[in-house]
């Protein structure tokens, strides 16, 4: 069977908030997993991380954090995170090297990008905004890949992401920005409402 096109996948998606209770297969959710794994970051230094949460019992550790119980009633909760350990020497040397050696970047930008001010211990990382535009473009192949396969989910960031980190016992580098409910849509929305072209394009001066 054909599937949608992308043009159709972006004009299906929406944010579901209510979902069936029929589980989703480990098989779609490792679809799920390898679409964010395959996005592109800068200095493809591929930052984000996920807890997944599927039984009640893992699901039970973020019950008196999230606010919205919709969270809570989707059969599969990504818990979507930027690692601060992306962003030492060591790991941004790492994927450099991998770039020069595949050919992508010179040797010559590699040594030019490896003098710019980055932290030895990812005790000094201070989380770069580049940190969340990356974890952005992963969770968002997330959600187009849980469309095309016919489920739906919904962004989360309604809650308090320090309570979060605690209730899952993360290690410290481990910063938790957003969370991807993931279940078979139980409702059907419009359109929810948009800008215009016009609204959105800043014609440059001429
Ligand atoms: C970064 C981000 C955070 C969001 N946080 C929440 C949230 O905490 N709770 C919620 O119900 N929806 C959340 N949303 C969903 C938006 O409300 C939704 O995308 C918007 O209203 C447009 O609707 P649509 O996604 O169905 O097109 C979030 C969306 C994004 C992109």
């Amino acid at each position: 069977m054909m599937g949608l096109s992308c043009r159709e996948v972006i004009r299906k998606r929406r944010s579901i908030r209510k979902f069936d209770s029929r589980p989703v297969s480990a098989d779609l959710l490792e679809e799920i997993i390898e679409a964010a794994r395959l996005a592109p970051s800068g200095t493809n230094r591929q930052p984000w991380r996920f807890i997944l949460l599927k039984s009640e019992k893992e699901k039970g550790k973020i019950a008196g954090i999230v606010i919205q119980p919709f969270v809570l009633e989707a059969p599969a909760v990504f818990v979507c995170c930027v690692d601060r350990n992306s962003f030492t020497r060591r790991m941004v040397g790492k994927r450099l090297k991998e770039l020069v050696d595949t050919n992508v970047v010179s040797q010559e930008s590699a040594d030019f990008l490896s003098q710019r001010n980055i932290p030895e211990r990812v005790e000094e990382v201070i989380t770069p905004s580049s940190a969340y535009l990356d974890l952005g473009i992963a969770v968002e192949h997330m959600v187009l890949q849980a469309t095309a396969l016919g489920l739906g989910s919904c962004w989360v960031r309604l809650f308090n992401t320090r309570q979060m980190h605690k209730a899952l016992g993360l290690p410290e580098e481990i910063e938790v920005v957003a969370l991807l409910p993931v279940g078979y849509p139980a409702h059907s929305p419009p359109l929810r409402p948009r800008l215009n072209r016009d609204d959105i394009i800043i014609e440059p001066d001429n």
